[in-house]
């Protein structure tokens, strides 16, 4: 497994790859690796030749009250992860070396980027993606590995593909839960025993979403009613947003008859969380 850290580097090793006629999967991360960015890999591994893996807490998109400064730095456990999964090269940048001094040229996808947790965090999406665009500009892949659990974000990088016409195919993976069903994420660490056991509401309401639609519930608006309820039932886990959209737009829909994303975010403490379930009757 190479370690790249310059641009130039990953260009280099990218063009060998290529040279030996490998096609590539790109899975862009920001460390603190779990389960769930190793099932991208594993995904990327399945479908293409060989596996590139990006590791770079993107400063551009954490607000400046949000936690770029603490956000769990794990290096050698993810070096080891990834090693043992079989990838062929870590890109790795220092913040300089994907914004030099005097950057000032920013990819924003206009409207999708200001739904959801756009609402909540602005510019957030503009940074995501113009790290990404970075990121599909210097590597160049044939396919980008992303995952469910961050849907919006799914959403803002298909519509950022089709625009900008990039030459390559974004393949989003299934949401990766521990078996209580909490969604797993990089900040989870941050949550206590007892927030963790809080987090769940999260996952019981988007259970509930969905056994209610089994029923035959269809309006979104009753749908969410039953959702907060669940959320309501740890008083001090305090909703963001709790909305059933479209998946592509991320409009809201007045119902889910032709299948819907329902989405919620929480803080539980001070930790924001979020999750999503795809939605259809049956
Ligand atoms: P990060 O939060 O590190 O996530 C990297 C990828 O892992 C994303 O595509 C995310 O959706 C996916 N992922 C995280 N938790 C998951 C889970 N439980 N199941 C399935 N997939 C999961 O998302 C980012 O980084 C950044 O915004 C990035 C795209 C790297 C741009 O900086």
């Amino acid at each position: 497994m190479r370690i790249a850290t310059t641009i130039a580097e990953t260009r280099a090793a990218v063009r060998e790859l290529r040279a030996a006629g490998r096609s590539i999967g790109l899975v862009p991360t920001m460390g603190a690796l779990h389960a769930g960015h190793l099932w991208l890999v594993r995904a990327a591994r399945a479908q293409c030749d060989a596996v590139v893996v990006s590791i770079f807490v993107n400063p551009t998109q954490f607000g400046p009250n949000e936690d770029f400064a603490k956000y769990p730095r794990t290096w050698d456990a993810d070096c080891a992860m990834l090693e043992s999964e079989g990838v062929d090269l870590i890109f790795a940048p220092g913040a300089e070396e994907m914004y030099p001094a005097g950057a000032s040229t920013l990819v924003g996808v206009e409207g999708v980027s200001d739904r959801l947790d756009g609402v909540s965090r602005p510019g957030h999406f503009r940074g995501v993606s113009t790290v990404v665009a970075k990121l599909f500009l210097i590597v160049a892949p044939d396919k980008a590995f992303f995952g469910q659990k961050d849907a919006a974000q799914v959403a803002v990088l298909r519509k950022m593909v089709r625009d900008l016409n990039f030459d390559l195919e974004l393949v989003v993976c299934p949401i990766v839960r521990e078996a209580d069903g909490l969604a797993l994420s990089s900040r989870n660490r941050y949550l206590s025993v007892e927030e963790r056991r809080q987090a769940l509401v999260l996952s019981r309401a988007l259970g509930r979403v969905e056994e209610k639609i089994a029923q035959g519930v269809m309006e979104s608006a009753a749908l969410i009613g039953e959702a907060l309820a669940v959320i309501g039932q740890e008083p001090s886990v305090r909703v963001d947003y709790c909305r059933i959209v479209d998946p592509d737009s991320l409009e809201d829909v007045a119902d889910v008859r032709a299948g819907a994303l329902a989405a919620v975010a929480a803080w539980v403490g001070s930790t924001r969380l979020i999750d999503n379930a795809l939605v259809k009757p049956r």
